[in-house]
Parts: structure tokens; C-alpha cells; sequence
């Protein structure tokens, strides 16, 4: 039988990643079906359990999932026990499941292998403290920052976060209003507030000139952050549907051993307009 990945959400009908997976699967010869999972709220080990038992061999997991899956997660990998949540799950040769999360990795490799962005020795803003945030600061602080500022709107949110992840390297959190006479080379959103089409209270002065943007949210119009980013003359102000690609084809290289070419597929989909998911 094929090889059976899912991707397991609720909703789950506007996620892009059985297309990206579709595509990586034919541009790398690997011969594997990818689906789509609508998972029901309190039942998420039953729902892993059928696919297993249906053979399936790996999960993606979004919203509101990850938190469910880290717990089920039978071993963790380093990224995916700082993020606290799993984005990927792996049935391993004895059945037992592997939690990883490739999210910050996702982020990391869009900023640099796709726009040459530098992370090495600069200083980065990351605006919120939820769970996308949390998602991506290990992979930041490895790349090897001057300093990491974690500003949320909660400050003890920022600074527990901090607190965890302080082993790493130079981070430091505070609350949003705590970020003034200081300016950074990149500033990347991790707040929920452009669901509603706002952008945190910010400085207009807080990126450095020449600096960069990086919303983690994406959709077919610029977004809240992105449009922010453009008024303030950043040098490029991206939206996270190169992190969406970068973090899937990480999960595709921990599930085949294989790594895909990720240019491709996304050019396609920026062509195509994507959705808000
Ligand atoms: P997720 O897991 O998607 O990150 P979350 O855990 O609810 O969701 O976190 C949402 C993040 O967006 C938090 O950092 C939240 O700030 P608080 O911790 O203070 O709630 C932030 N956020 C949401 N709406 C915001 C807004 N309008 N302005 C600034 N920050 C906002």
C-alpha cells in the first residue's frame, strides 16, 4: 500500500499542505497519498489512532492541535519541547511516535536560504509570546543573534518565555510598551492580531532603516504587519508563506530522508493567492 500522510486541523479544508505535498512528492519521485484530517476537539489520540491504524506513516498538525499532539508524542525532539507543541508527527519502526516541530526551522530557512536575510550578530524583535512565537525561538537563538527581544502585549508572557529559553542565547522579554529607544534589524510578528486586521502598538522608529519584516501570517492581499513593514521602508517585508513551505518540506525530509527544492512550489502558490488560514 502507499505510503499515507495527513494533515490534521480543525478546520482543515483551506490548508495548502496536501498541495505542497502533492508537489514534493512528484518533483522528488516518492511514492506517498496525503490528506486531509477535519479533527474533532477532545478526541484527538482516537483520531491518531484510526490513522494508524489505517497504516498511516506521519501527521502534520495545526491549529488547534499541536499542544494535543505534543502531549501524545510518545519522544520529543529539542525544538519541539521548547515550542511545546508538535507540528509533526513520525511513526517510527517500533510504532512508537516522534514529535517534532519544524515551524522555526520553517521561519529560519525562509529569511535566510530564500532571501538572504542574516540572522548571525543581529538584533531581532519578535512580537508576541503565544504559541507561534514559542514555536520559532529555539531556531532564532541558534542562529546566532546579538539579541533576541521577545515584546508581547502580556509582558509575564514574554518573560517567562524568555526565562525558559535563556540557555540558548541572548533573549530577553518584556511587554510591548517596554519597546522604545531601541532599534532592530529585523522584526518579526508572531501575534494573532492581524485576524482582525491590526498590528501590535509599536514605535515607528523600532526598525533600524535598511531593517526587515516577517509577518508568520499569511494571505493573498499584504497583510496588517506587511503593509506596517512597507510604510516604514523596510528593506523587504515578507508574510509567512515561505515559512508554511520551508516547514513542510522539513517535515517531508524527517518522513522520506529526502529534501525537496521548495522554490518552485513556492512560486506557484504565491501565484495562485493563498487564502487566510
Ligand atoms: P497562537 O498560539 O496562535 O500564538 P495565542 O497563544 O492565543 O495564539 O497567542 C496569541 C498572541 O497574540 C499572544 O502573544 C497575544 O498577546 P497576549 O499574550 O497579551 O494575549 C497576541 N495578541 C493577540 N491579539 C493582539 C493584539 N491586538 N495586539 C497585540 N498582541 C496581540
Amino acid at each position: 500500500m502507499t505510503d499515507q500522510y495527513a494533515v490534521i486541523g480543525n478546520p482543515i479544508e483551506h490548508s495548502k499542505s496536501p498541495q505542497i505535498h502533492a508537489a514534493f512528492a512528484a518533483q522528488t519521485g516518492q511514492a506517498l497519498a496525503y490528506g486531509r484530517i477535519l479533527g474533532t476537539p477532545g478526541a484527538f489520540d482516537q483520531d491518531v489512532k484510526r490513522f494508524l491504524e489505517q497504516g498511516g506513516k506521519g501527521l502534520n498538525v495545526t491549529v488547534p492541535f499541536k499542544e494535543d499532539a505534543f502531549r501524545r508524542a510518545d519522544e520529543l525532539s529539542e525544538r519541539a519541547r521548547t515550542a511545546q507543541a508538535v507540528n509533526t508527527l513520525i511513526r517510527l519502526q517500533d510504532d512508537r511516535l516522534r514529535g517534532d516541530n519544524t515551524d522555526g526551522i520553517g521561519l529560519v530557512r525562509d529569511l535566510t536560504a530564500n532571501h538572504g536575510v542574516e540572522l548571525k550578530g543581529r538584533r531581532i524583535l519578535l512580537l508576541g509570546a503565544g504559541g507561534a512565537s514559542r514555536g520559532v525561538v529555539r531556531p532564532l537563538l541558534e542562529a546566532g543573534p546579538k539579541r533576541l527581544v521577545i515584546a508581547n502585549r502580556t509582558a509575564a508572557k514574554a518573560a517567562q518565555l524568555a526565562a525558559e529559553t535563556a540557555a540558548i542565547g541572548p533573549v530577553t522579554g518584556c511587554g510591548l510598551d517596554a519597546i522604545h529607544a531601541e532599534r532592530f534589524d529585523l522584526i518579526i510578528n508572531g501575534t494573532a492580531a492581524g485576524l482582525d486586521g491590526q498590528i501590535p502598538a509599536l514605535p515607528a522608529d523600532a526598525l533600524e532603516p535598511g531593517g526587515a519584516t516577517y509577518d508568520m501570517m499569511y494571505a493573498d492581499a499584504p497583510t496588517a504587519f506587511v503593509r506596517w513593514g512597507q510604510e516604514r521602508g523596510a528593506s523587504l517585508a515578507l508574510d509567512g508563506l515561505g515559512m508554511l513551505v520551508e516547514q513542510a518540506a522539513e517535515s517531508f525530509f524527517l518522513w522520506r530522508g529526502v529534501r525537496p527544492d521548495t522554490a518552485p512550489v513556492i512560486r506557484r502558490l504565491s501565484a495562485q493567492g493563498v487564502a487566510v488560514l
